[in-house]
């Protein structure tokens, strides 16, 4: 088997586990893994990106949380620690596993990337929330406790600090789009 379809199944597996047993029963793998690979390999054909790179980035970038390893302030740094073993059990190339582990580390702001794989994943994470809108009122309802008559205000607020932390380059081909979002979920 390949190299990401043995790391995808990995990661769905870990996902169900969380399902499972988590307390909130948050389903990682359809509600966010699978839009960031979706986005980031998209992002790597456009800016042309190593796409194995980036896919692995992509689907081992929360692997702290999905493991409830440390706290979600660590997650970037446990999740490295967590990929590299992940990596190396599948006898992975060295130096592409280092490439792998910068984008799982720096993939909480683009403004960290050192490489436009890392960039890639950084912002497709991002992108992922505008993929999946639902799983944001899940957000503000159930995790958040919002109110309805502040939805409004709290999805603009995470709509706009989304939108700032992606690259230019992302901001720019995904203005169109934002601006459509924001015209159809808050009006
Ligand atoms: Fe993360
Ligand atoms: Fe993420």
């Amino acid at each position: 088997m390949d190299i990401i379809e043995s790391v995808k199944e990995y990661v769905i597996r870990q996902s169900n586990e969380y399902k499972s047993n988590a307390d909130d029963h948050y389903d990682f793998w359809n509600e966010h893994i699978k839009y960031v690979l979706a986005e980031s390999v998209k992002l790597a054909n456009e800016y042309g990106a190593d796409v194995e790179i980036v896919s692995l980035g992509a689907l081992l970038h929360d692997i702290a949380l999905i493991n409830k390893v440390g706290d979600r302030k660590d997650h970037h740094a446990n999740g490295e620690i967590i990929a590299r073993k992940v990596l190396e059990d599948l006898n992975y190339d060295p130096d592409k596993k280092e490439r792998v582990l910068k984008c799982v580390y720096n993939h909480r702001s683009s403004k960290n990337s050192e490489s436009i794989e890392e960039t890639c994943v950084a912002d497709a994470d991002i992108l992922a929330h505008f993929d999946n809108i639902p799983m944001l009122f899940n957000s503000a309802f159930v995790r958040n406790n919002i109110e309805l008559n502040d939805i409004k205000e709290w999805l603009n607020e995470a709509f706009k600090k989304d939108y700032n932390d992606l690259s230019d380059r992302t901001k720019e081909s995904f203005r169109h789009r934002y601006e459509l979002i924001k015209e159809v979920v808050i009006g």
